[in-house]
This record gives C-alpha cells, structure tokens and sequence, in this order.
C-alpha cells in the first residue's frame, strides 16, 4: 500500500492530536537525531521551533540537522546519527521516494524512526510511526470551501504545488482536484510547483497573471501552503488587482501572516496544520521505549477550515509568538 492510498484509509481512523500531554520520564537523556528539512516557510519554522522546545523540556539531547532541501544532505544527516548511536531518530522527508536504504541500515541498528510531516514510499516496518496531517482531507477541505464559495459560477482556478515529488504536494492536489470533480463551472486551468516558497509562489503567480488576461480570469488561487499564498497576494497586488476580492485565496497552514491578510481582506480560507508533530512522536517514542507498544504507522493530526469569519485578528493575535 502506498502513502497515498495508506492516507485514505486512515482518514477514518483520524484522531485530532493538536496537543499530546507529556509525560514521559523514559525520555530523559536520550540523544535523538532530528533531520529538519530546511527553512521553505514559516509553517517549517514553527516546526523546529516547537520540536526544539519539547525536546528541552523531555530532557532529550536532540541533534539538529538541516537539510537546506536536500535529500541527499538528509540521508548523510541520518547516517551520521546512525555511526553516532543515537537513540531514536526524527525526519520529516523532503520528497517521498530514495528512503529504503537508509530506512533499512537505521532498522539494521535497531535505531526507531520517526517520519514527521511528509511520508515516504516505503515499507512501513522501516519506520516507527509517521506523525502527519491527512494531506487528501487537506486538499479536499480547500476544495469544498471554494465548491461551496462560487456556488454555480464558472471559476478558474490556478494551482501553485509544493515541493515536487513531496507527499504534501502529491496529495493537497489529489484531495482539491476529488473535491472540484463533478463541479464543471470550476477549472484548473494552471498548475506549477511554487516549491513551498513565498518568493517562488510570487513568482510563479506573477506568470499566471500575465497568462491568464492580466489576472482578469483568475477566479481563485489554491496554493499548496499559506507562504506561497502569501506570495501570490504580493503578485496580485503589483498587477492592480484586490486578492481576495478580484481573485480568491485559499490555501494550506494556518500561519500568522496568512491570518493577517485575511483580517486585511487579503485571503478567504486556510486549512490548518498543526507544528506540533514532536509531541505525538515523542509520546509514541516513549511508550515504545517503555514496554514495546507499537503505534499506528500513522498518527493523523487535525486539518480545520479557517475563515473571515473565525477571528483572523485574534488567530493571528495568539500564533504570532509561536515560532513561525
Ligand atoms: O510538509 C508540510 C508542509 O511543508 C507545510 O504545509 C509547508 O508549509 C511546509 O513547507
């Protein structure tokens, strides 16, 4: 079963884990690798911060490693925990494919993994667990919001992907594109990768206007996280136009900035993931450390619809000194 297919049938089992209680004492001391993607967005930011601040209060000694959005620079970052003997090990997957080895040489030294984030395509005896959001629910959540937004009215629609090959990207446009089915009046008529980015959903955003009539026939734009979003509100801005208004914003994250340019009129609907995926590894780590319990392979966080009408002043107003 691949991790799209394993996602789905998950989203039955979805257990909303925005905040774990820890209380794990087995965690005291332990040294645990965490190979970080890089810095793409303010979402990953948070992130490292609230894993950071967990592990601080575990009392693990944690070994940050970032990627700067390389694989290759993760599976040296791994190895290196591994030749190091760590304890356990966190990795939150830049892309999907190329895992099976490294997977299989840190389950040859009985080191446990935990996937945070993104998953992988690979045998799921090669990891612990894979702490992440329903990246289909996702997708399907902005697209039913904006099915729901335009009603009967034709609608075209750009996307701007995420990282190519990555599961977020993969499945925020699997689950968008289910939502849309059946609903002619919307269109994708653009798609490209804005590679997680506010400068390159800028960019690729600045293109989709001047492709599509100055913008003029641009109903909406799905970007695939609140940082590319945020970047094409700049674009549609600079090509005279009113995002949020003139063309529609929805997007993926919940991060402070997006709340800002909705409490400004600026963007429509964002669908939250939480940074906190380090408390659900953690509490999985410890019970498996304690007495063998096995996790779920898959620990599925929350994905909430946000809009104008939730407070995005007070949203913005609560996440702001999160770490984003
Ligand atoms: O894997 C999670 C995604 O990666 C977040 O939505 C995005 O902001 C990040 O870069």
């Amino acid at each position: 079963m691949n991790i799209i297919t394993k996602l789905a049938v998950a989203a039955s089992l979805a257990t909303a884990l925005t905040s774990v209680s820890i209380a794990q004492e087995n965690l005291q001391g332990l040294v645990v690798g965490f190979s970080q993607i890089g810095s793409e967005s303010g979402w990953r930011a948070a992130e490292t911060s609230v894993t950071k601040q967990q592990a601080e209060a575990l009392g693990i000694d944690l070994k940050f490693a970032d990627a700067q959005q390389k694989q290759e620079n993760q599976i040296k970052a791994i190895r290196g925990f591994i030749a190091q003997g760590v304890d356990a090990i966190l990795v939150a997957p830049v892309v999907a494919t190329g895992w099976d080895d490294v997977l299989a040489e840190a389950k040859e030294a009985e080191i446990p993994v935990l996937l945070l984030d993104r998953g992988v395509d690979a045998p799921d005896d090669l990891y612990l667990t894979a702490v992440m959001s329903d990246q289909i629910l996702e997708g399907r959540v902005a697209g039913e919001w904006l099915v729901g937004e335009v009603g009967d009215a034709d609608c075209k629609v750009v996307e701007l992907q995420g990282t190519v090959g990555s599961t977020p990207a993969i499945n925020r446009k699997a689950g968008f594109e289910e939502a849309i089915a059946g609903h002619d009046n919307i269109q994708i008529v653009r798609s490209q990768t804005g590679d997680f980015t506010r400068a390159k959903g800028k960019e690729v955003m600045e293109g989709f206007i001047k492709a599509e009539n100055g913008g003029a026939d641009i109903c909406a734009v799905y970007a695939h996280n609140d940082d590319m979003a945020v970047g094409a509100i700049q674009a549609i801005k600079d090509a005279g136009l009113k995002p949020g208004t003139d063309i529609k914003v929805v997007s993926i994250d919940a991060v402070p900035d997006i709340f800002a340019a909705m409490a400004a009129g600026e963007a429509n609907a964002t669908v939250e993931l939480t940074p906190d995926m380090a408390g659900p590894a953690f509490a999985a780590l410890s019970a498996y450390l304690a007495d063998g319990t096995e996790p779920e392979k898959l620990i599925i966080t929350e994905s909430k619809l946000y809009t104008p009408a939730d407070d995005p002043q007070g949203e913005y107003d609560r996440r702001k000194d999160l770490g984003y």
